[in-house]
């Protein structure tokens, strides 16, 4: 038979984090207060609070101090050279820049910092990929205008695109607008993804939903996205910009035509609307009926309509980490992910946190995405959350994590023999971080392991875990010794 294709070349390897995630320092040389630093901590049973006034002598606030990578951005970026990366996903935390994220002037404090995180990146040979928005609204805004449903968001956001554009035009060329912009289809995307907090929202996972408000923040997040694309290419024609898809592929439960068709409108709801419009540049059919079905108004002008149509993405990025089933009997047993759920599939298994395993789904997912928009893909996000032990030796033997990158990665390989234009993969994540669903740090990602618990005890200390030397070696052989 003939010999399976390779990864090209030039194939991006590396790891992705986020700024709320990681960097901690919430208050450190001008930041403001982001909707991420008045979140507490939860575990998968418990929900996250969020609390508008933050009361550390009652609750515990991981974001506050993360991972630190603040004050170990050097040491981290060290071990991602150690590794091999070629590239880094991170974001850039926006109330660093603009403590209240409506203020004209940037603060310089914040610039600086990203300024040296770049130049370490630059000197250890390792290209920044920047998520521009990654859960880090300033929560000035939701109490000057509930986010994103207000429409100025988009002028705010605008500005601090043109303030990053300036300064790192030419130390970063891969930009992603928006971190999983197709949460804002379901209700758990209006707090994280859009920093909208309905009177009576009191808990992450239970948000007090008004449709009208998620899909105007939404349309107002598509205008800002293909404005920042046009603005950002008139700065440096070089600069790249992407999607980024929380892509929850899902399958029908059964070949009882109901569940087929449920499968369908959900995939196009979740999955397919927001790369439709950031890729084609158009609202698909689809969407219009929903919104008429569903009695979903807000208001979309000629303007807007032209603008997404000037602004599409160059690249599709995507998270995946799960697939899950759709049927039409309620009484289907249930499965968790961090925003949407779905029926439980019998041939896969799940982790402690209930998302499905599913290698093969992500060959699938691959190739509807490449069919469907014919642009590069990049694997923004994949990985595994799980609880690590710390060995007396200060080891980690997280051999099941290497399984599941692995199995991921043979599947990347066989998309790619298949004909997908797949230029890259950055797993979730380069170090352990703070989980967003739940806020536990126990709930661990990384290559790299964080001496930190769920309560915040731990003295920030990095380890090398084993999946650390396995992906050294897998980029070291360009995915060919798995
Ligand atoms: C993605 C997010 O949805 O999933 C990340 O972009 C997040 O920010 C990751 O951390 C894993 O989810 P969780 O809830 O386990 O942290």
């Amino acid at each position: 038979m003939k010999q399976l294709k390779s990864f090209p070349e030039n194939f991006f390897w590396g790891a992705a984090s986020a700024a709320n995630q990681c960097e901690g320092a919430w208050q450190a040389e001008g930041k403001g207060v982001s909707i991420s630093d008045v979140m507490t901590n939860g575990t998968h049973k418990e929900p996250r609070r969020i609390t508008p006034v933050i009361d550390e002598d009652r609750y515990f606030y991981p974001s506050h101090e993360a991972v630190d990578f603040y004050h170990h951005y050097q040491e981290d970026i060290a071990l991602c050279k150690e590794m091999g990366f070629n590239i880094f996903r991170m974001s850039v935390n926006w109330t660093r820049i603009f403590p209240n994220g409506n203020e004209s002037e940037p603060n310089e404090a914040g610039l600086a910092f990203y300024d040296r995180v770049f130049a370490e990146l630059k000197a250890a040979g390792i290209e920044p990929l920047v998520t521009i928005y990654h859960n880090e609204n300033p929560f000035a805004l939701t109490q000057e205008c509930n986010g994103w449903a207000d429409r100025r968001c988009i002028d705010y956001y605008l500005n601090f695109c043109r303030v990053l554009f300036e300064r790192y035009k030419d130390v970063v060329k891969y930009w992603i607008p928006f971190n999983e912009i197709n949460c804002l289809t379901t209700k758990l995307g209006n707090w994280n993804h859009a920093g909208i907090l309905n009177e009576g929202t009191e808990f992450f996972t239970d948000q007090v939903d008004n449709p009208n408000l998620r899909f105007a923040a939404l349309h107002h997040q598509f205008v800002a996205s293909a404005r920042a694309v046009k603005l950002g290419k008139a700065i440096n024609p070089d600069f790249q910009f992407g999607t980024m898809i929380c892509h929850i592929t899902v399958y029908p439960l059964t070949c009882n035509p109901d569940d087929v068709l449920m499968t369908q409108q959900e995939d196009l709801m979740r999955n397919c609307f927001s790369g439709d419009v950031q890729v084609k540049g158009v609202y698909p059919y689809y969407i219009k009926r929903y919104f008429e079905r569903h009695g979903i108004e807000f208001e979309i002008t000629q303007q807007d309509l032209k603008e997404l149509r000037e602004g599409t993405v160059d690249f599709y990025s995507f998270s995946y980490y799960m697939s899950n089933c759709i049927s039409s009997d309620p009484a289907s047993a249930q499965v968790s992910g961090n925003v949407m759920g779905g029926a439980k599939n019998p041939y896969l298994t799940a982790t402690e946190w209930d998302w499905q395993i599913d290698p093969k789904g992500l060959r699938y997912t691959l190739n509807h995405i490449y069919d469907r928009y014919g642009i590069p893909v990049m694997v923004t996000e994949n990985g595994l959350g799980a609880r690590d032990t710390l060995t007396a030796d200060g080891k980690i033997h997280d051999a099941y994590r290497i399984d599941y990158l692995r199995q991921h990665i043979e599947q990347m390989r066989l998309a790619i023999d298949d004909g997908v234009e797949l230029i890259g993969y950055t797993p979730w994540s380069t170090m352990d971080l703070v989980s967003v669903s739940t806020g536990e740090m126990e709930k661990r990602y990384g290559f790299i392991y964080v001496d930190k618990d769920n309560e915040g005890r731990g003295d920030l200390k990095r380890y090398r875990k084993d999946s650390f030397f396995w992906y050294k070696k897998v980029i070291e052989t360009n995915g060919e010794d798995l």
